[in-house]
């Protein structure tokens, strides 16, 4: 029998958040709880209308709440990723008015009651800022043991994407980064070092559009326009897919290697703000997991995180194939 993981999905979408939604909605070994929504690629307000398209647009969320989060990060001033996902966050597919609304409840809120009702079976899956987890951890502390894990996309040990150190999910939200990475839970961390290598190129794109679902058009329209912005940002010929890392290792652990480290977020340097701080040679290991829970300069003693190092790319696009071939209308 298969075990499905309960999840709920937090982003800020964003063309890789939506496929992101769209593999998580459909693949029948996830159960999605929730869509959460933050700021992040996008104003929230704009995320969080992204989310309802896509979700409305996957045919398979008719009862999956999704509701709209923080609209700010903790501490820092806002930042988003216009460049990348368009003035809409979403740029290149055109949506019909959305079938799904949006849940009345605020999206800490959710996060919170979900956890709260739930046998500690629940994965957070954030794949945008962590503000909305950051902040459900702080305004109701006994959920930190409800989590099962974190399966995050965010972070890197080698280059950053939006300065040279850092990533963009950890840097549009670096104090709330600190706060989910020193929680005490399992965490995952799907950084840069692998996103970087599953590339959508025009085969893949094209072997996706080849299903003849409105969802495998969906994904092709997203990535012909993520591949213009991400070639004139970054030189890429084909575009990383960075967030359905996440779903996809969620579906098959065997794509992603994944090595213990302790990871600490920068929070006071200029140069370096926001920067996932990975002791990938484990320099400082020894100690066990102690967590200072009482303060904002609580640290973790010992390795905290399991990061990806590395990525099988075919095996990827594989489960991102397969999963799409799940959608028949
Ligand atoms: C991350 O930043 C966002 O622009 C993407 O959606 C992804 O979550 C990659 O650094
Ligand atoms: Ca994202």
């Amino acid at each position: 029998m298969t075990v499905r993981s309960k999840i709920i999905l937090d982003c800020d979408p964003g063309h890789d958040d939506a496929v992101a939604i769209l593999m998580a909605a459909v693949h029948p070994s996830l159960e999605l709880a929730a869509i959460t929504v933050s700021a992040g690629n996008q104003t929230l307000e704009k995320t969080a209308r992204n989310a309802l398209n896509v979700a409305s647009a996957s045919g398979r969320c008719a009862n999956v709440p999704v509701a709209a989060g923080m609209s700010r990060p903790i501490v820092r001033e806002q930042v988003t990723a216009g460049e990348i996902h368009g003035a809409s966050g979403l740029d290149g597919p055109v949506f019909g008015p959305p079938e799904i609304s949006l849940d009345p409840r605020h999206g800490v809120d959710l996060i919170i009651e979900l956890l709260m009702a739930s046998d500690g079976d629940i994965t957070l899956v954030p794949t945008g800022p962590l503000t909305n987890v950051a902040a459900a951890l702080r305004r109701e502390p006994r959920i930190a043991p409800k989590i099962e894990r974190v399966v995050l996309m965010g972070g890197t040990y080698q280059l950053g994407n939006v300065t040279p150190s850092a990533e963009f999910n950890i840097y549009a939200d670096p104090e709330a980064a600190h706060i989910v990475f020193t929680c005490g839970r399992p965490i995952v961390m799907m950084g840069l070092d692998v996103t970087r290598k599953v590339r959508a190129s025009a085969d893949v794109i094209a072997r996706v559009r080849s299903l003849g679902s409105s969802q495998a058009a969906l994904f092709s329209e997203m990535m012909e326009f993520f591949a213009g912005t991400q070639k004139e940002l970054y030189g890429w010929d084909s575009p990383p897919l960075h967030d359905p890392v996440t779903v996809a290792w969620l579906i098959d652990p065997g794509c992603v290697t994944l090595k213990e480290m302790k990871v600490e977020i920068e929070l006071k340097s200029e140069l370096c703000y926001g920067r996932t701080s990975c002791d990938f040679f484990g320099h400082c290991k020894g100690g066990r997991l102690t967590f200072d829970t009482s303060g904002a300069l609580a640290r973790p003693a010992g390795p905290n995180a399991q990061v990806a190092v590395d990525i099988d790319a075919d095996r990827f696009w594989d489960i991102l194939y397969d999963t799409f071939a799940l959608y028949t209308k």
